[in-house]
């Protein structure tokens, strides 16, 4: 605890008063928010308590609140001053929370580091263990992953954008089954397996490589299923999506391990066979 206090004492030194959240994504975001907008920024710290929160939400400033007109749409860039990680705070974490933030290892792993998603599918047991310096490692690579994406495209105008990888067709499916179904990571490993076929079908990327990030997906445990969701309702949900420019949906396709390219002319035709392929229904 005592880096806590270092760090508070370095935000502090220039400031009233600090923000200092203790939670998930959702607290990280909400309380961040908070400390975005009072006095029109105060310091923020973040210690994230959950998996995903740790590898992902609290690193980057992305900071906010949902609207029922649509998820994430009041926020703001702010990035904290500090980030505070104790792996040995996810030894509470129920397994299938634990479990949606590995989804976003895997999403690391698939558009920056083949070594990382190696490491998941060779320390698989280790990792739900929770053994601390195998779990040190792992957050710690992904930390580094998205720290360096976030630090050359803060406002993801350009590179961040391979961090939505899987996120199109995730956020798509978190939406039309009204956020109840699914962890925001098991959503996301749909949409990498989507993103994944889409791929293939377009011989973008080889059927060994989509094999492989299905395996290490499958591997985790069961994802809730998506028989009873339709392609309609997906394409329907992704029409709405922040990610459309000017019309045309970006999309992150996998190019290989490690390796991505967007794209935005993936017609509803490739959409639909993808959805099949993983499972949807037509
Ligand atoms: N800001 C970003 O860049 C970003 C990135 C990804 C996701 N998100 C957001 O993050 C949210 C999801 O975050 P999350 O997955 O952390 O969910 P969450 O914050 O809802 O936490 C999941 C559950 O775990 C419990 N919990 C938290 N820490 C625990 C611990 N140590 N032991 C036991 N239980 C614990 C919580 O009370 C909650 O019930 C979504 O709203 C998503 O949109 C934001
Ligand atoms: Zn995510």
């Amino acid at each position: 605890m005592s880096r806590v206090y270092e760090a508070l004492i370095r935000a502090n030194a220039d400031r009233a008063s600090t923000v200092i959240t203790f939670g998930g994504g959702v607290i990280g975001d909400m309380a961040g928010f908070a400390a975005a907008s009072y006095l029109r920024g105060v310091a923020l710290v973040h210690v994230p308590t959950t998996l995903l929160a740790q590898v992902d939400s609290s690193i980057g400033g992305k900071v906010g609140v949902n609207h029922a007109l649509g998820k994430n749409l009041i926020g703001a860039f702010y990035q904290p001053h500090a980030v505070v990680i104790d792996p040995s705070l996810l030894g509470t974490l129920p397994r299938r929370e634990f479990r949606a933030g590995l989804y976003e290892v895997i999403k690391y792993g698939m558009t920056s580091s083949p070594a990382l998603l190696e490491r998941v599918a060779r320390e698989r047991k280790a990792i739900f263990a929770r053994t601390p310096d195998v779990l040190t490692a792992v957050i710690g690579e992904s930390c580094r992953i998205k720290a360096e994406v976030v630090a050359q495209d803060e406002k993801e105008s350009g590179l961040r954008r391979i961090l939505n990888f899987g996120h199109t067709a995730g956020h798509a499916l978190e939406s039309v089954t009204k956020y109840r179904r699914y962890r925001h990571g098991e959503a996301v490993a749909y949409g990498m397996l989507v993103a994944a076929a889409l791929a293939v079908g377009r011989d973008a990327l080889a059927e060994r490589d989509r094999q492989a990030l299905a395996d290490v997906i499958v591997s985790l445990g069961p994802l809730p299923p998506v028989t009873d969701v339709s392609s309609a309702e997906i394409l329907g949900a992704m029409r709405h999506d922040k990610k459309m420019v000017a019309g045309r949906l970006n999309f992150v396709l996998p190019t290989g391990i490690g390796a991505t390219t967007i794209v935005d002319d993936v017609t509803e035709k490739e959409m639909n066979k993808a959805l099949a392929q993983v499972g949807f229904h037509r």
